[in-house]
């Protein structure tokens, strides 16, 4: 693969809100996860463990997630962030503002966006769900290795034309996810990453979200 076709596989991918109800073939995603595993991971211990559902299981799944999400108390393994100030909060409301447009939601209208997050639950209509943890002893260089398994899952699954999104708002209910697909207390749940084929005629999966420049991250030194 050329850097011209890695970088248009980069550019293409986006997070998709919305999903065609068709399966994925398991070849498929079989292919995708194996792909995702080719990432490097400190002393390759590969921390990364998948629970994927399909077909009636994520149906079943969706339907108790959601319910969940009504009823249960925020308990994330992982702490979720504290704060997002300065640049960090513009990029938050500029990605968030860009999808409440894309879907008609008015800025102030707080039951409609909490209808719209409320999406995230109902896997955004996806037809699988991967329920990402990694081992607790590992800390956070495990979910850090994790981090990159969810990059590359998302432009494995991008060249294969299936649609992703990585999930942190499923980790808000850790417990839940714990015992109703039995992942031992000794790993913690990192995200979902819900996915299938984007509905292309959806408003949320209509827009794109941009970048900073290089500049303003890289500090060249020499
Ligand atoms: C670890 C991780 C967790 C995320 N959690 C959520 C989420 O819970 N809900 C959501 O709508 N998007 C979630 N996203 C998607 C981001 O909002 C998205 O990647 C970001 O806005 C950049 O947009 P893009 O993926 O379309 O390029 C998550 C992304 C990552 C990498």
């Amino acid at each position: 693969m050329s850097f011209a076709e890695l970088n248009s596989l980069l550019k293409d991918r986006h997070s998709c809100r919305a999903f065609l109800p068709d399966p994925v073939p398991r070849a498929q995603i079989e292919q995708i996860v194996a792909s995702a595993s080719r990432v490097p991971s400190w002393c390759n211990a590969q921390p990364w463990q998948l629970v994927i559902t399909s077909a009636d299981e994520t149906d079943a799944f969706r339907e108790a997630m959601q319910n969940e999400a009504v009823s249960g108390a925020p308990a994330p393994d992982l702490p979720f962030p504290t704060s997002y100030s300065g640049v960090y909060q513009d990029r938050r409301r500029a990605c968030g503002w860009a999808l409440y447009e894309a879907v008609g939601v008015e800025r102030g209208d707080r039951v409609g966006s909490a209808q719209q997050m409320m999406q995230n639950f109902a896997l955004f209509g996806a037809p699988h769900c991967a329920i990402l943890s990694s081992p607790a002893e590992l800390g956070p260089y495990g979910a850090m290795d994790c981090g990159g398994f969810i990059t590359a899952f998302t432009l494995a699954a991008q060249a294969l034309g299936v649609a992703t999104i990585p999930q942190a708002a499923l980790a808000t209910y850790s417990p839940f996810l714990h015992r109703y697909f039995q992942i031992p207390e000794d790993r913690l749940i990192l995200c979902a990453i819900s996915f299938g084929y984007a509905d292309p005629s959806h408003p949320a999966n209509n827009f794109r979200t941009d970048r900073a420049a290089p500049s303003d991250f890289v500090e060249w030194r020499g």
